[in-house]
């Protein structure tokens, strides 16, 4: 059973498109005429000329919108496509959750007739500068040590690739690990942690004392003091990247 038929029950209330980050994506995918989404979960980002989208999970499969491109239940490590088979391929927040990265990149690279976008994030930039996990969830953190790529080792799998960071807008629709950085009332929704695999696949009791000390400082007003300079930022870098490699 994909990992995704469990986790991914309730991703598309709070996962959706956000339609600064699919410009972005779109602008890195430039003028290119068919595209593959490996990791494609609910459809999130697919362009137009999207032709097909790979998802392992039957749930994920079952939460694409009406008129989606076609998906094939299929992983990144074995695509069930003929080499060249599209102008492009991306990979969206998914190559955390691949059992063999160097696989699935390679895959990507054999599809892809010229571009390959992949969105993923720089840890150790995310453990420094995203205050849930630095200051509350170091569990959380320590979880993603041992699946985030350093983004340098991810380059040279595609055979080098431009890195463009992603910035994510205070009010972000895509409620992904650090979505909700101005809105933190947030991560005390369960359902918004169902959302996001960082928060999901870390333990409850694991996660229980550092909630329970961000709902005090949320109550005291300890959170908006020591986070004010936040408050006023519309977007923030919190190490989220785009890699934009030429096949
Ligand atoms: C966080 S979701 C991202 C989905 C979508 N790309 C998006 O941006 O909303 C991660 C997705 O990766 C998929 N996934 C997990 N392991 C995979 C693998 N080995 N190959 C391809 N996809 C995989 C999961 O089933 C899940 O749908």
């Amino acid at each position: 059973m994909a990992t995704y038929d469990t986790l991914g029950a309730t991703y598309s209330r709070t996962r959706q498109t956000d339609p600064r980050i699919a410009a972005q994506i779109h602008a890195a995918l430039g003028n290119v005429t068919d595209v593959i989404n490996v990791g494609a979960g609910a459809g999130s980002y697919e362009p137009p000329q999207t032709v097909l989208a790979v998802e392992p999970s039957h749930v994920m499969i079952a939460q694409r919108p009406p008129g989606s491109a076609p998906a094939v239940r299929a992983c990144a490590e074995r695509l069930p496509l003929r080499d060249n088979a599209a102008d492009a391929v991306m990979a969206l927040l998914t190559v955390h959750h691949w059992s063999d990265l160097a696989a699935g990149i390679a895959e990507l690279r054999r599809v892809a007739r010229h571009r390959i976008v992949i969105l993923t994030w720089d840890q150790q930039i995310f453990r420094e500068r995203f205050w849930l996990v630095r200051e509350y969830l170091p569990q959380v953190a320590a979880f993603d040590d041992t699946r985030a790529t350093p983004i340098d080792r991810l380059a040279t799998l595609l055979g080098g690739a431009h890195e463009e960071p992603l910035h994510v807008p205070h009010d972000c629709r895509d409620g992904f690990g650090a979505a909700y950085w101005r809105r933190p009332h947030a991560y005390l929704d369960p359902q918004v942690r169902a959302g996001s695999s960082m928060l999901a696949q870390t333990p409850e009791d694991a996660l229980a004392p550092g909630l329970a000390r961000l709902n005090d400082d949320l109550a005291t007003g300890r959170w908006h003091r020591r986070h004010a300079d936040l408050l006023g930022l519309d977007s923030v870098d919190v190490g989220y990247r785009l890699l934009v490699a030429d096949a």
